[in-house]
């Protein structure tokens, strides 16, 4: 599939099939986020992929009622954390620029971000969400206290295909000089 197609193409997804997930479509996703660009290639993100039925009925108890609703039958959650404190400062622990500990987010955003445009490459849908009960989630999976949670993903097969929600032209966003 060409890189156009899956940029336009990818939704978030709000209602999965409960068809399983091949290990190996897995194991690509990850692969897919590594390549992404980090901060002096400091590849600070780390992925708990929960497929285990009671592992992920607990996680899904953690996730605000309406994404337990859109992720009920994702057969696979994934946890993305950063290993914190490195992308973005200096050794002597100082920030290395005016967003402060901003880069750790922005390099977890772009692997996150190649993980979902894999997935729709390989015929899965994804649904990233942001409001959970980090500390729940952070003592089920036992995640050791230098990393925060980032992001928590539904992936599966999708069961709909919806429509784009509305874009800002490109004029509204771009300034030429
Ligand atoms: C950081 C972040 C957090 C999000 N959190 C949620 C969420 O909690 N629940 C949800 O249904 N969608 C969530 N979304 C998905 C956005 O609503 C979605 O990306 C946006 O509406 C654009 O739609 P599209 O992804 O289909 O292009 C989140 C997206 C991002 C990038």
């Amino acid at each position: 599939m060409d890189l156009e197609e899956c940029i336009n193409k990818r939704r978030s997804i709000r209602n999965f099939q409960s068809k399983a997930v091949e290990k190996e479509k897995i194991l690509k996703l990850i692969e897919s986020a590594q390549m992404a660009p980090s901060w002096k290639n400091s590849q600070v993100s780390r992925f708990f992929v929960i497929s285990s039925e009671k592992v992920r009925k607990e996680i899904a108890n953690c996730l605000a009622s309406f994404n337990q609703e859109n992720t009920k039958n994702a057969p696979v959650i994934i946890v993305s954390t950063v290993v914190k404190n490195i992308s973005g400062f200096e050794k002597d622990g100082s920030y290395s620029t005016h967003l402060k500990d901003g880069f750790q987010y922005f390099d977890n955003g772009l692997q996150v971000q190649n993980l979902c445009l894999e997935a729709y490459n390989l015929g899965l849908g994804t649904l990233i969400m942001g409001i959970y009960d980090e500390e729940k989630i952070r003592s089920l999976l036992n995640i050791p206290k230098d990393q925060e949670i980032v992001a928590v993903i539904g992936v599966g097969y999708p069961n709909i295909e919806p429509k784009m929600p509305k874009r800002l032209e490109v004029d509204e966003v771009v300034k030429f000089f």
